[in-house]
């Protein structure tokens, strides 16, 4: 049914863009708009001590939605962008984004990238470089090959309950939770990409005789370094073309990190025979054997992996325990499905859903139009960027009943709730969607399991460190 909807709206579009129909559509100078200056443009709304923050872009976008419509025009950095908030917008969008979506570019990491490594991998790019690179990360949304990694990420899980157990305090609380956090993402993410156990979790007796010990403190760096960086270097003025900001430095730094790290695995499973990696590691055997990948792509292919699945799926697990701390009822029902059969888990599925429905990990998926296209009765002409806010307009009563309640049920098979597919758009949309989605669902889903089953008011526990730490 809600298929028939969306192929109906797909066709709808097209034959707007099709027949002469496009003369009646508005013109983007139309589109609402706040006072801006020449040279600064609307910069001037995120100025030290200014209205707005550049950190707090959600809160942003809602207070300058409620003022001027779902639709709106600002000009940050010189670039002139369009932001929305309605879930039928961001459809008009992304049906519209081709075979290859445009995302703005990351320059200084394309740069950075390009300069070292001869290779850029999948996120900072476009078009046909892009594609190339896409393929390789393809394998990982196949379910067969996310599920061979199920039985080392439950043991990885089993460690962190243990873990957990030790290192609280004698109040039962486990302070700074996101870091334990990011180290249970980066061993599951490990065991993917590069293929080699990082033993994160096995220093909670404190007779760590883990050789990668020192390895695990810098990831933990890099991973936060590189985050930062990129969001340095892309909101920034590019004076990094110039001489190396703390931005350009910081993706510098956390790169040869990586790249070290990543490098030396790598090495010894290029050692060990093609049947061997087939048995053990999937997906690093789809990437060795890709005849179009050379040495450097298939390291930076398998940084990238590694790279990105360490902040956003630790982000999203502190999010969900805040939440599940909050409503024990939920707790309670998510915990009984867990221990009645932990093989589908649907409500605890959904319970990870409804959290990321509240508390997305990213603001906006953008994307640059690749033609002439009508996004709300606007013209929007090839080229300009538009920026779906995933965040607001999936806290939006026009969409969700009683937003601000969480309530997992929602997004049950059996529910009446008719939810409107671009309304939520966690892991983004179409051909660029995220490709470790089921690789960080799995990891979530198995960790929360095992931390319901064995640790009753655990998570009410946790709830002052998470708060503290994301804001919520
Ligand atoms: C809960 C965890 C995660 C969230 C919420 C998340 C979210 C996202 C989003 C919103 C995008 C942009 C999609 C778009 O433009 O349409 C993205 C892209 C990407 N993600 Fe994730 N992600 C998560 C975990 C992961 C993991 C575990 C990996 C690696 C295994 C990963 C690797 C990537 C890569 C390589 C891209 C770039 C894709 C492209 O440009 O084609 N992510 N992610």
């Amino acid at each position: 049914m809600l298929r028939r909807r969306f192929i109906q709206k797909t066709r709808l579009y097209s034959a707007i863009t099709a027949n002469n129909k496009i003369n009646k559509l508005k013109r983007i100078e139309d589109i609402p708009t706040l006072k801006q200056f020449p040279i600064i443009g609307h910069s001037y709304l995120f100025f030290p001590g200014a209205k707005y923050q550049l950190e707090r872009l959600t809160e942003a976008v809602e207070d300058i939605s409620a003022k001027l419509g779902t639709i709106f025009k600002l000009n940050l950095g010189g670039t002139n962008l369009i932001v929305s908030t309605d879930a039928d917008h961001t459809e008009a969008l992304f049906r519209n984004e081709g075979k290859y979506p445009i995302r703005p570019a990351f320059p200084a990491l394309l740069h950075y990238r390009r300069v070292n490594y001869g290779s850029v991998g999948v996120v900072p790019g476009n078009g046909e470089e892009w594609y190339k690179y896409r393929q390789g990360v393809m394998p990982l949304l196949k379910a067969n090959l996310v599920r061979s990694y199920r039985q080392k990420h439950e043991e990885i899980a089993d460690n962190f309950v243990e873990y957990i157990d030790k290192n609280m305090n004698r109040m039962l609380i486990l302070e700074d939770v996101f870091t334990h956090l990011l180290k249970y993402t980066i061993e599951a993410i490990s065991v993917v990409s590069p293929g080699h156990h990082f033993q994160c979790l096995s220093n909670y007796n404190n007779n760590n005789n883990n050789n990668n010990k020192e390895d695990i403190i810098d990831i933990i760096t890099a991973s936060i370094d590189f985050m930062d960086g990129l969001h340095r270097t892309f909101t920034g003025l590019p004076i990094w073309k110039y001489y190396k900001t703390v931005g350009y430095r910081k993706l510098e730094t956390s790169h040869k990190t990586i790249h070290k790290i990543v490098e030396k695995h790598l090495k010894e499973l290029d050692k060990d025979k093609p049947e061997i990696i087939q048995t053990t590691n999937s997906y690093m055997h789809s990437l060795f054997s890709n005849t179009s990948y050379n040495w450097n792509d298939k390291l930076m292919l398998s940084m990238e992996t590694f790279l990105g699945g360490i902040d956003a799926t630790a982000t999203t697990i502190a999010v969900t325990l805040h939440y599940l701390a909050h409503n024990k009822d939920v707790q309670d029902l998510a915990r009984s499905e867990c221990i009645q059969d932990n093989t589908r888990l649907p409500y605890l599925r959904a319970c990870v859903k409804e959290s990321l429905r509240m508390c997305p990990t990213g603001g906006a998926n953008s994307r640059v139009t690749i033609a002439d296209t009508n996004i709300g009765g606007y013209l929007i002409p090839k080229h300009t960027l538009v920026l779906p806010f995933s965040s607001v307009t999936s806290n939006k009563p026009e969409y969700f009943d009683k937003p601000g309640v969480y309530r997992p049920e929602r997004w049950l098979r059996d529910s009446n709730c008719n939810v409107h597919p671009f309304a939520s758009l966690p892991f983004g949309f179409g051909a660029r969607m995220c490709p470790g989605r089921r690789i960080a669902e799995q990891e979530i889903v198995v960790l929360l399991m095992k931390v319901s089953i064995v640790a009753n008011i655990l998570s009410l526990l946790l709830v002052s460190c998470i708060t503290d730490m994301i804001g919520i």
